[in-house]
């Protein structure tokens, strides 16, 4: 089933094209990944599909489940199942881990959970990544190391368990003990009722969590669809062949 649909998208970010025109469809139960160079849009895209406001969609649309959500606010489509995982977690202070957690989850579900009940599956949870628990009561991010901050992140995606996820370079920065904890939680989420996209440059993360579909991003449109033979290449020769192909 087809959980996305991106049709002609074109996004000015601070009245500069940055997407020009992309086509992009997402199928249930698979893994897809956009590769690209810097600068390219990847996390334009994923902002752009997760409704962050200053991303502005001037042309095409969004459709999730059918439904075309290029004018829901960013809470509207977590509540339909959307998540993104962000490529520079922000710091917030006043706010802890747990807190933050509690209040996004009670704000998808719309549904009040006990405290202990609550705790006992984020420890749950941490213990997965192995994370000490006292990062639960720290403020979130404040502090805390860049894998840490992307720890966090896949916490966060297991604590309110949406339909599709997002993940923008969550394994840059990480060293490759991190690399592999990350992966393996990521592929103990993905399920056949889960649509996952990655983005990544590199291939380690992609070792454990093979890909159904690779695409390449250069330049604000999608170039290249393939299988997971493409990371090989890309890691080998870069994108410029690529860019000669279009
Ligand atoms: N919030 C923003 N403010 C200003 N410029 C932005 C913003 N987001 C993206 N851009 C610009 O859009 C282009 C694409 O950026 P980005 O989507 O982050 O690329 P990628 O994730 O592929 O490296 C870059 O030129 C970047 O400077
Ligand atoms: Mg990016």
């Amino acid at each position: 089933m087809k959980v996305l649909e991106v049709r002609d998208l074109h996004v000015n970010v601070e009245g500069k094209e940055i997407l020009k025109g992309i086509n992009l469809d997402l199928f249930e139960g698979k893994v897809h990944v956009v590769m690209g160079p810097n600068g390219a849009g990847k996390s334009t895209l994923t902002n752009t599909i997760m409704g962050h406001p200053k991303y502005e969609i001037s042309k095409g649309t969004i459709s999730f489940k059918g439904e075309v959500i290029n004018d829901l606010k960013a809470d509207e489509r977590a509540r339909r199942g959307i998540f993104m995982s962000f490529q520079n977690p922000k710091e917030v202070a006043g706010v802890t881990v747990s807190n933050f957690i509690r209040a996004s989850r009670m704000s998808i579900t719309g549904q009040k959970e006990s405290l202990m009940d609550f705790q006992e599956e984020l420890h749950e949870k941490m213990k997965d990544l192995s994370m000490d628990k006292v990062y639960a009561d720290r403020y979130l991010n404040v502090g805390f190391s860049g894998g840490e901050k992307k720890k966090t992140e896949i916490l966060q995606m297991a604590m309110l368990n949406p339909s599709f996820v997002m993940l923008d370079e969550t394994d840059s920065g990480l060293d490759i003990d991190a690399v592999r904890i990350v992966s393996k939680n990521i592929e103990k989420f993905r399920n056949q009722n889960k649509t996952i996209l990655i983005i990544t440059h590199h291939k380690a993360i992609l070792s454990r969590i093979k890909p159904d579909y690779v695409h390449v991003l250069i330049d604000g449109n999608i170039v290249k669809t393939s299988d997971a033979s493409l990371v090989t290449k890309i890691q080998q020769e870069g994108y410029s062949w690529i860019k000669q192909e279009v």
